[in-house]
């Protein structure tokens, strides 16, 4: 998978050559690259800002550094498809006309062009964004590229985003909530969370499957040695050896802090996936099926 950055702080995303992502680039199971926005600019002062048309505070990223910054990364997808009559036919996609043209041609005949005509995901980090999820990452680490563009200061241009719209599939994503400075720290996360789910980062592909999110709900409490600490000691269970007895507690334990901690999840969960145990537990928990839903009563 390829990831490309495009931010006026490159030296932010160092963090992205240490741990388990670095290794996987330096494994070749993901590249990386990061691209100065200050590059594409247009005047010797290397300009990326400029101040808001209808005043207002801040500045807001000019276009047209990042248009010239991103057409490259458009035909950097164009030309990595494989098969060399569509590489041709791809080239030319960045010509919005040609690329109409294809659409039409690949609807008609039903094959073809159609691998030619897959845009690369554009995300740009926003508070103003759709909220990144695991669902979410999940359905990115699906992709063969992906392209970010971090705003900084009041935001870009917004005709960037309907101008790239021709090449890109363009997905404005917010981490939460919150206000940052800028969209590298985003990046830092989304990069992080969508990599580790590529088959080779994360060395034990079991932990992916028993951590929080992946099935909906937080993940169980963990503990190592020694069983007592501090005159605190582990539940008796996970001394038992019994197998069965400790993923019996390990989902209890999953439920209860999900009730306690985000209710908001359990009210998410589809009760018709849950086993009579599980409705059991949240039944003890105040939870009742209402509706085809779960709800306190
Ligand atoms: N840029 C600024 N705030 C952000 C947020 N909450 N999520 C993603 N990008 C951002």
């Amino acid at each position: 998978m390829r990831f490309d950055v495009v931010s006026i702080f490159p030296e932010y995303l160092a963090p992205l050559e240490l741990s388990l992502i670095g290794k996987a680039r330096q494994d070749g199971i993901l590249e990386l690259n990061v691209h100065d926005l200050r590059d594409f600019a247009t005047d010797r002062h290397r300009t990326v800002d400029d101040t808001p048309y209808g005043g207002g505070a801040g500045m807001v990223m000019k276009p047209e550094p990042w248009a010239l910054a991103l057409e490259p990364l458009a035909q950097a997808s164009a030309a990595d498809v494989p098969d060399p009559v569509n590489r041709t036919e791809a080239a030319a996609l960045l010509d919005p006309e040609v690329r109409a043209e294809a659409g039409d041609r690949s609807g008609s005949d039903g094959q073809g062009s159609q691998a030619a005509l897959v845009k690369p995901t554009l995300i740009v980090p926003s508070p103003a964004g759709d909220v990144f999820t695991q669902q979410l990452a999940q359905e990115l680490s699906t992709e063969d590229r992906l392209v970010f563009a971090c705003g900084r200061y009041e935001g870009i241009d917004e005709r960037v985003l309907e101008w790239a719209a021709d090449y890109f599939t363009v997905r404005p994503i917010s981490l939460g909530d919150y206000v940052l400075n800028g969209g590298e720290v985003a990046v830092l996360a989304m990069v992080e969370a969508i990599g580790r789910l590529l088959p080779g980062v994360v060395g034990n592909p079991a932990s992916l499957i028993e951590e929080s999110h992946s099935d909906g709900l937080l993940e169980y409490p963990v503990y190592t040695k020694p069983s007592t600490w501090r005159e605190r000691s582990i539940p008796d269970v996970l001394l038992s050896g019994n197998h069965a007895k400790i993923a019996q507690f390990r989902r209890d334990e999953q439920l209860r802090r999900t009730v306690a901690r985000r209710p908001d999840l359990i009210a998410a969960l589809d009760p018709a996936l849950l086993t009579k145990t599980e409705r059991a537990t949240l039944a003890e928990l105040g939870y009742a099926v209402v509706g085809g839903r779960l709800q306190r009563h």
